[in-house]
């Protein structure tokens, strides 16, 4: 029996572990800059963590938890999100003492969707949120975060942010009952999927992806008509930093996000470059939340990112494979073949050993696995004290000193 991993789920490796590794390395760099610090929370946590905060009628706790029994009959969920369990941890450590408290944190998520191009079971998530602050600037920094990550990891994506305000909680309520008011005259022409949501979860039929459904939306109220004095302010001044710092964003008013604790911005990055699942990152404000799960009434605001949306757009980019492999061609070359290695391991360079002491079968390896560079060792190299190096791409080969390959490498 030859096990395949479980659906929904996949194995990162080769070209693909580079990318996640070059994408934590930046959002560490992110971090560092912009003063969040880093936290890893468990994976499963109590289920009630997430049922009510995430909303009881939200696909997310309706059908996709992954909820078990531990044998002490506790119910446990393994994360579907990192925002709850990081308040959860907030809270647990005492952390929210001196605010703003800036937390980020990257990790698997796990989420029993139906698995297509971009939508996985288990899936990692990239996680900024800023606990205490009410000021537009947080929210703004964020969205500037954000930004500033898509732009320097996938510097010629065209993508775009989408920007929309939910106004408080009353607004929030209203606007649903008005939106159900609004949906029922058209229940017979909605989706089966939407017709389930009118009353309970009016807000998701906006986001349907169903030609009928979008066609009823367009003429639906938008809730922008509904915001509070105040929250029309917050949403305004947000636009005009934004404005002023030269960050471009759409308005949109049917966004309104999955999980229930959002209030006033909520924000998306898309690009048409990933098909269906086409959000790298999406996020906004939340209040309540943190006296919700047993903390002091602070504001907070935050955004994740998929990290396999984002691999699946370097792709593109990056699919060189910068490996340097070693050709000795004689087992008489072994030991000074070794001190080649040993030197360039000790200098950092990446170097690949496959003791096969044969040309041809070095090279067939090489490139299988699209290596950049061979060196070669053989007679003449260990007679000269040198070696070759051949650039397998351009094929050119030059014969160089120990000391000059690291350059040579560098250079190349
Ligand atoms: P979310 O929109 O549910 O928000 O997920 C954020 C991002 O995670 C999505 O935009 C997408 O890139 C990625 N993602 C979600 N589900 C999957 C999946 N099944 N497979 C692959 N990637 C996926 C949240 O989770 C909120 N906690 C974000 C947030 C943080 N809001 C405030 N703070």
């Amino acid at each position: 029996m030859k096990y395949q991993p479980v659906r929904g789920t996949h194995d990162i490796f080769g070209l693909e572990i580079d990318q996640y590794n070059i994408i934590v390395k930046k959002i560490n760099e992110l971090a560092r800059i912009y003063n969040f610090k880093e936290i890893k929370t468990p994976i499963f946590e109590s289920t009630e963590l997430f049922s009510k905060p995430l909303g009881d009628q939200s696909d997310v706790v309706l059908k996709e938890m992954y909820t078990f029994l531990d044998r002490n009959k506790d119910s446990l969920t393994l994360r579907p999100e990192y925002t709850t369990p990081m308040i959860r941890a907030a809270i647990s450590n005492n952390l929210l003492k001196q605010l703003p408290c800036k937390l980020y944190g990257i990790g698997s998520m796990f989420r029993r969707e139906r698995p297509q191009k971009g939508r996985y079971r288990q899936f990692n998530q990239i996680n900024f949120e800023n606990f205490g602050s009410t000021d537009s600037f947080a929210d703004v920094e964020l969205i500037l975060l954000a930004n500033n990550f898509i732009k320097s990891i996938l510097p010629h994506l065209n993508f775009k942010l989408y920007l929309n305000s939910l106004g408080d909680r009353e607004t929030l309520n209203k606007y649903k009952k008005q939106l159900s008011n609004y949906l029922l005259k058209y229940k017979k022409e909605l989706s089966e999927d939407s017709k389930d949501k009118i009353i309970k979860n009016p807000i998701r039929i906006l986001d349907s992806k169903n030609k009928n459904d979008k066609d009823i939306i367009s003429a639906a109220p938008a809730i922008i008509e509904f915001l509070s004095k105040d929250a029309l302010n917050q949403f305004n001044e947000i636009k005009n930093i934004l404005k002023n710092f030269n960050i471009k964003f759409e308005e949109k008013y049917s966004l309104v996000r999955g999980l229930d604790y959002y209030c006033h911005t909520v924000f998306e990055f898309k690009t048409e470059d990933l098909g269906t699942q086409d959000t790298i990152i999406g996020g906004g404000r939340y209040d309540g939340l943190v006296s919700l799960l047993g903390g002091n009434d602070i504001s907070g605001v935050g955004w994740a990112g998929g990290v396999e949306r984002i691999m699946m757009l370097m792709k593109k980019t990056l699919n060189e494979n910068s490996e340097i492999h070693l050709a000795i061609i004689d087992e008489k070359f072994k030991s000074y073949g070794f001190e080649i290695y040993k030197f360039l391991t000790d200098n950092q360079i990446p170097v690949y050993w496959n003791y096969k002491y044969n040309l041809k079968k070095s090279l067939s390896i090489s490139n299988t696995s699209k290596a950049s560079f061979i060196i070669i060792i053989g007679e003449d190299e260990y007679n000269k004290k040198k070696c070759t190096i051949k650039n397998l791409k351009s094929g050119e080969q030059k014969m160089l000193h120990t000391s000059e390959l690291i350059n040579s490498i560098k250079n190349a």
